[in-house]
């Protein structure tokens, strides 16, 4: 299987037109975080209020795993409870080791082919480490 075959056509489509894509001018909580192994680097805001993600952004620079990956993240979270979120990030991150996930990972389940190439898991996990990071703050 060729990296090309990755790219399907939903993962074309939130590189394309990525979701989120913006600085949140309120956030609640901001984490940056870096991929070693390549340099590229997202910044992900987050407005939490009552416990529920409200609203959610996403920027930085990467390949286009992870941004479409942060783009589909965002989407997937946003108006979601903060552990309901976190419980999709443990689960997609499952998801990409073979185990099937109890709980629908919407346009994420694309990353599925991912899986197979243990250096690009970083890439498709990078916004999903961040959000675990933002949502640990106090
Ligand atoms: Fe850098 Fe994918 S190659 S995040």
């Amino acid at each position: 299987m060729s990296l090309d075959d990755l790219y399907r056509e939903t993962i074309m489509d939130h590189n394309q037109s990525p979701r989120n894509r913006r600085s949140l001018e309120h956030p609640t909580k901001t984490v940056g975080l870096l991929n070693p192994t390549c340099g590229d680097q997202l910044k992900l805001d987050l407005r939490v209020q009552d416990g529920m993600v409200v609203d959610v952004g996403f920027t930085g620079h990467g390949c286009s795993i992870s941004m479409a990956s942060a783009s589909m993240l965002t989407e997937a979270i946003k108006g979601k409870s903060t552990d309901e979120a976190l419980a999709l990030a443990r689960h997609f991150k499952a998801f990409l080791t073979g185990t099937p996930s109890p709980v629908n990972l919407g346009d994420l389940e694309a990353l599925q082919g991912v899986s197979q190439f243990p250096s690009r898991v970083k890439c498709a996990t990078l916004a999903h480490n961040a959000l675990e990071k933002a949502l640990s703050q106090d």
